[in-house]
């Protein structure tokens, strides 16, 4: 078989620039990618025929943060954390613990039921990050264990500084021997810039090695309280500035001057039970955003994209159609992808059927498991 027509769809979103979403519409997918896409009456022949009953198609998710590789378990930090406790960041050390302990094949484990569970849900591009091991040994099989999973793999040594070091000479060690070991398995180099973690200063000396080693930089920003995190990531010319939960009015202009992407994570606000980022506001500058589940088992445990539309829908001022582009499209910019994130003709065929007619349903029934991939 050689091409595949998928007909019969209520409502099909491609974000193609002239026809973003159609009605009554079909699809023709050969070799992987979108050939044609149109009125479903004008649709041409093809060697097989799928009629998916009026639901909905969108291009698959892409998750454009996750931490996946992780061994252990923080229930009970957010057991009290649902009961007032406040979300510390220290808490990664006790994931880093128990990601050194964990055997390769254990770690590769995780990553794969996550990879699953994501898949079951409709995504179908997902970053995955180091961070949890903060060792030479520990980061790099980190990422030799995300690259088996994934091209979109970052290297997040300067996570948090592990207790056995001194900033300056962990700072030393990640954009030297660490980087060395590392790069041969990343795309991307990600830092933590905040307080408690790495500073502006530092966060530009880890970004400048990644980038002389190849890599390209995207920055944890501005999650736990107002901090440079954006400004760098600006004039690092990084990909996305992730989290922006707290902003002044110069970091909004700076995601909309430089077209870095912001990143909303609004699985971290859920389960910090903190206040989400104000997606409207950046919006309405001209920032691009996108949204991600930042999979971890502190700060957001969930590997649910759909439930982080509707957070953003319900919690953060998004409507229903950015909240779809922002996880789609938005996810694609943030990993400078253009073969991801939309079904225009040309794009990687990765369809996703809603069990509904329509994308608003994504955010109107929460929770339920509306997204599968189109499977052949
Ligand atoms: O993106 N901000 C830093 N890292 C993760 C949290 C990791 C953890 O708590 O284990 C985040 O929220
Ligand atoms: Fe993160």
């Amino acid at each position: 078989m050689t091409s595949l027509l998928i007909t019969n769809i209520g409502e099909l979103v491609t974000w193609d620039s002239e026809r973003p979403v159609l009605r009554d519409a079909a699809l023709v997918v050969e070799h992987g990618k979108v050939t044609w896409f149109g009125d479903r009456t004008k649709a041409p022949d093809a060697d097989a025929v799928r009629d998916v009953g009026g639901a909905a198609v969108i291009p698959g998710f892409v998750d454009s943060h996750t931490h996946l590789v992780f061994a252990g378990d923080r229930s009970a930090e957010f057991e009290a954390r649902m009961s007032g406790r406040p979300y510390e960041a220290g808490g990664i050390r006790t994931t880093v613990a128990a990601t050194r302990a964990a055997t390769d094949e254990q770690l590769a484990a995780n990553v794969a039921r996550h990879l699953a569970q994501m898949r079951a849900l409709g995504t179908t591009t997902v970053e995955i990050k180091s961070g949890y091991g903060l060792t030479v040994h520990d980061e790099a099989r980190s990422l030799a264990v995300a690259r088996q999973a994934t091209e979109e793999t970052t290297f997040l040594g300067a996570h948090v500084v592990p207790a056995d070091i001194d900033v300056a000479g962990y700072v030393d060690l990640v954009t030297g021997p660490m980087l060395e070991a590392c790069a041969p398995y990343a795309r991307w180099i990600d830092v933590f810039c905040e307080d408690g973690a790495f500073g502006a200063d530092e966060s530009r000396t880890v970004l400048a090695a990644g980038a002389a080693a190849g890599l390209q930089p995207r920055v944890h920003a501005n999650q736990l309280g107002p901090g440079p995190g954006v400004q760098v990531a600006a004039e690092a010319g990084a990909a996305a500035a992730d989290h922006c939960t707290h902003l002044d009015d110069a970091d909004v202009a700076a995601l909309a001057d430089t077209g870095v992407v912001a990143g909303l994570l609004p699985g971290v606000e859920f389960s910090t039970r903190s206040p989400y980022p104000d997606a409207r506001r950046l919006i309405d500058a001209g920032v691009t955003v996108a949204l991600a589940t930042d999979c971890n088992p502190g700060s957001s445990y969930t590997s649910s994209m759909p439930f982080c539309i509707a957070l953003a829908v319900r919690e953060m001022g998004m409507t229903p159609l950015e909240a779809l582009w922002s996880a789609t499209k938005g996810g694609a910019f943030s990993l400078r992808r253009d073969d991801v994130g939309h079904l225009a003709v040309g794009a990687k065929a990765d369809l996703v059927v809603l069990d509904a007619p329509s994308h608003v349903h994504l955010a109107y029934r929460p929770g339920v498991p509306l997204a599968a991939p189109l499977t052949s």
